[in-house]
């Protein structure tokens, strides 16, 4: 089989690795790929949401299976560009794919199918966002309708500080993403799980699940940025955990898609709050995370490639999904403005030495100069430790962390030190 991987960032790193690993793959490309996919196959210089381009070289070159990785190429329509040209992609088309970039569009679909998530009030203006905070005295989120880059979510238990966002939202600073409808949801109270199912169009199966970690700063301090680290099994569940999530919304999910005649293909990502009352849907995604995948992959064993290409073609082999038991934990090296600013670095070594052999590094967005690597800036490394447990592996990963940080101390990079403590 010969692969596609559209993207560029860690996340693509992780499944271009594990794609160029899997028996079935004769060759994997990334588009536009990076320092660490241009070890696994070639990088296609063309934007990760440039349909025409994409379903013009795929057609040339032969690719049986495209992988969408971003939000944006979804939401771009990239995945019905590449299915018009016949080639079979994991990750929904730009319909399907509403259920990640229209949280309003998620909202309704889960009140008219019965999945569990928070009570919420769709408003259009101003007042209408401000009569909606009289219902949640508990604090609430809010958020924009469209993709945001991670900024169109701020939660709040105060409302002067909600009535502050709302009046900066429809005023100076306009809605993250645009457009004039939010969400005013219930602040929820929990603990965050991210659990992945994979859909072929008929069937949902589950996939997975991790813990990620947003904020910048240890402790959860500091702002919101793409993920700073994430750890998989999530520790602490209850024992069936799986099976109510698959009652209380995985099957709802599918009921719902099928009465809408709405086909999703790919990985749907749920962000889960497991409250007093169960699971609640914070949000989907519809691709994998990052950097949720670089500690999901890592974990599965089998031919990888083969089983995306059977979702793809909607025939996905439940049994052909298997977890190792080990514990993977991700760590991210950024540079230090993240996420308010982005420094390029120029000349990192392109060979890097963390040591340990369960330890691996996937580079974010960067582009290979000889022997050498320009990174754009932002998340430059994850570093991959696995183990037996969650405890040994985080051990391992911060060994790889340290090292790697000895090693590219001539830059100023940041991570944090917190990842899979608690
Ligand atoms: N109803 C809620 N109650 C409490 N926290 C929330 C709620 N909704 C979102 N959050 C927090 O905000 C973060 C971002 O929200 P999310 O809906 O996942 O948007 P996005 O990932 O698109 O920025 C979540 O990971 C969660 O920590
Ligand atoms: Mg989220």
């Amino acid at each position: 089989m010969r692969a596609l991987i559209i993207g560029g960032g860690a996340r693509e790193d992780a499944l271009s690795w594990r794609i160029a690993a899997s028996p079935s793959c004769e060759a994997v490309s990334s588009a536009p790929g990076n320092a660490g996919t241009a070890e696994h196959g070639e990088n296609w210089p063309i934007a990760a949401t440039d349909g025409v381009q994409l379903a013009r070289r795929c057609t040339a070159e032969r690719i049986d299976l495209a992988v969408l990785g971003p939000e944006t190429a979804i939401a771009a329509g990239v995945g019905d560009r590449l299915r018009e040209a016949g080639v079979a992609v994991f990750g929904p088309n730009r319909s399907a794919g509403r259920l990640e970039s229209s949280k309003i569009f998620a909202k309704r679909f889960m009140q008219r199918h019965g999945v569990p998530t928070a009570r919420a009030t769709i408003a259009h203006s101003l007042d209408g966002a401000l009569r909606a905070l009289e219902d949640h005295a508990d604090g609430v989120a809010i958020k924009a309708d469209g993709l945001a880059a991670g900024k169109g979510v701020v939660v709040v238990r105060d409302r002067e500080l909600a009535t502050a966002t709302l009046t900066q939202w429809y005023g100076p600073a306009h809605i993250p993403g645009g457009g004039s409808d939010i969400l005013i949801e219930e602040r929820l109270e929990g603990r965050e799980i991210s659990l992945f199912a994979l859909s072929d169009g008929e069937r949902l199966i589950p996939f997975g699940a991790a813990c990620d970690y947003k904020r910048a700063g240890d402790g959860d301090s500091g702002p919101n940025t793409g993920g700073m680290g994430a750890y998989s099994p999530p520790r602490g569940l209850p024992e069936n955990f799986e099976s109510l999530v698959f009652e209380r919304v995985l099957d709802p999910v599918q009921r719902g898609l099928s009465a809408e005649g709405e086909r999703y293909v790919g990985v749907l990502y749920c962000g889960l709050m497991w409250t007093r009352n169960g699971p609640l849907v914070i949000e989907f995604n519809a691709r994998f995370g990052d950097p949720e995948a670089q500690v999901l992959l890592p974990r599965i064993e089998g031919d990888f490639a083969q089983l995306l290409l059977s979702v793809a073609q909607g025939r996905v082999d439940p049994e052909a999904v298997t977890f190792s038991s080990e514990a993977c934990v991700g760590v991210v090296l950024a540079t230090s403005g993240y996420p308010s600013s982005a420094t390029p670095l120029h000349g990192l070594p392109r060979r890097l030495d963390i040591g340990g052999e369960r330890c691996r590094v996937f580079w974010g967005s960067s582009s290979p100069n000889g022997e050498a690597v320009d990174v754009s800036g932002g998340r430059v490394l994850t570093v991959v430790g696995s183990d037996v447990d969650v405890e040994r592996a985080r051990l391992r990963t911060y060994e790889g962390v340290h090292a790697l940080a000895a090693q590219l101390s001539g830059y100023d990079l940041t991570y944090r030190t917190d990842i899979a403590v608690t």
